[in-house]
């Protein structure tokens, strides 16, 4: 066999998983779900999400990956080998991966599809907004009702994410990170210095770090605690398959905690630029998934530099959205490789081209599951089921199927803390998890 790929650095690493876990999901989906949720009390409720939820699952996710250097399914089989508890039960687990390999295949197939929109977004800049707000506005919609542009945008994202993954460990996914991560930092920086300087910032800043307990209800720690768990790519093997080409001397806990923090101070920044610019135009801060492509395209219009500031906003996104979708893809070619056998090269093709195919369905709003778009029902399917399902199985399997003992060796935390963390592993995580699934198959 070859020799498996490993990371060049640890801040190859570092930037590849955060690259992974920065996406839309920070910079779309967290500004509109904290405006919704009312702000402040919703940011803290997502940071304590992130603390008992998504850091655990990230510690164990990236501890499998490393220990076993396998894909998903092979992970999750030889992490479970020496377990003695439940034993029958423990050969079960690579079912685990399978399901993050599935979930990778499918979220894909959408998540080009979206990230085709910020192309065309991207491209719309260059030719400037402008006009009545119908007509801003209309863009979006017209996009959205013409498969034919959506299908361009589409392959050609593929077409890249294909490129990258043939690349291989370094010379694709972690160069590409490389290069986009720190543009996608110093273009949101540039982007919040606009904002402070246009106003509507102090009124922002109230607004996401103010909590007002009374606008808090169960849906919105639902959301938060779903979110937390989104936003970190967790629970299809993300982590794992990054964590598996890590080399010996680097550090679970810090790079797990580095990763975190770079994904969380990501979103808050994303939500500094977001809602000055929406406050200081009197706009709805709680205008909900349109915030993006419609109420923000508004106001490039009228705002000096304002095609400026709508390239650079639509670069960030295409470029969050692109080093999650190598992640995507990733996880699903090397389970081929290692397990079947196959050649990268033909593993990335084969499975480019199949997610692609697939893609093009949730290309076409006409096409409908039941009553939803097939993009509405592969996002609800996985984000809403087997992503969590997924990270449950992961938790329970770490926490409870490896001996404790190894895994104290290798996360080398002092007593105190490391028991600490094995009871939020074995009973707090999992309860809070249990909990945001019953609510999203409607049994609570
Ligand atoms: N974390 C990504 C975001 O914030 C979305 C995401 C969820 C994801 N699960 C994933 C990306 C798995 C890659 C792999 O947008």
């Amino acid at each position: 066999m070859s020799q498996r790929e490993v990371w060049s650095s640890k801040i190859g690493f570092i930037l590849a998983a955060a690259g992974s876990a920065v996406g839309l999901g920070n910079i779309w989906k967290f500004p509109y779900i904290t405006g919704v949720h009312g702000g402040g009390a919703f940011v803290l409720v997502y940071l304590i999400a992130i603390l008992l939820v998504g850091l655990p699952i990230m510690i164990a996710e990236i501890y499998i990956g490393k220990t076993t250097q396998k894909n998903p399914v092979g992970a999750f089989k030889d992490v479970t080998k020496n377990s003695n508890f439940l034993t029958k039960l423990a050969k079960l687990s690579p079912i685990a991966g399978f399901l993050g390999v599935l979930s990778g295949i499918l979220i894909l197939s959408f998540y080009s599809v979206v990230a085709g929109w910020t192309l065309h977004f991207l491209f719309l800049s260059f030719k400037g907004f402008s006009g009545s707000k119908e007509v801003i506005e209309g863009h979006f919609n017209h996009l959205y009702s013409t498969p034919s542009i959506m299908i361009l945008w589409h392959t050609i994202l593929m077409i890249i994410v294909v490129l990258i993954i043939l690349k291989g460990v370094q010379k694709g996914i972690e160069k590409a990170s490389k290069i986009m991560m720190p543009l996608l930092i110093f273009i949101l920086f540039t982007l919040m210095i606009y904002s402070i300087f246009n106003g509507g910032s102090g009124e922002a800043f109230r607004f996401m770090f103010y909590p007002d307990f009374s606008k808090l209800n169960a849906e919105a720690i639902i959301q938060a605690l779903g979110h937390a768990f989104f936003t970190l790519s967790l629970g299809m093997g993300v982590m794992i398959t990054y964590g598996s080409y890590l080399k010996n001397d680097i550090s679970i806990v810090k790079s797990s905690v580095l990763v975190s923090f770079i994904d969380t101070f990501i979103a808050l920044l994303a939500g500094m630029v977001i809602f000055p610019i929406v406050f200081s135009s009197g706009l709805e801060a709680s205008s909900g998934p349109s915030l993006i492509f419609k109420t923000l395209p508004t106001l490039f219009a009228k705002i000096t530099s304002g095609s400026i500031i709508s390239i650079m906003f639509f670069l960030l996104l295409f470029f969050a959205a692109l080093t999650s979708a190598i992640s995507l893809l990733e996880v699903v070619v090397v389970y081929f490789v290692d397990e079947r056998k196959w050649s990268r090269k033909k593993g990335t093709i084969i499975l480019g081209v199949t997610i692609y195919l697939l893609g093009v369905l949730s290309a076409i709003p006409k096409i409908t599951i039941g009553k939803e778009s097939v993009l509405d029902f592969l996002d609800n399917v996985t984000t809403k089921y087997m992503l969590p399902f997924g990270g449950l199985l992961t938790i329970l399997i770490f926490a409870y199927f490896i001996p404790l003992k190894s895994i104290r060796e290798e996360l080398k935390l002092s007593k105190f803390i490391f028991y600490s963390f094995v009871w939020i592993c074995r009973v707090v995580t999992p309860t809070l998890l249990i909990w945001v699934i019953l609510n999203k198959i409607g049994f609570i």
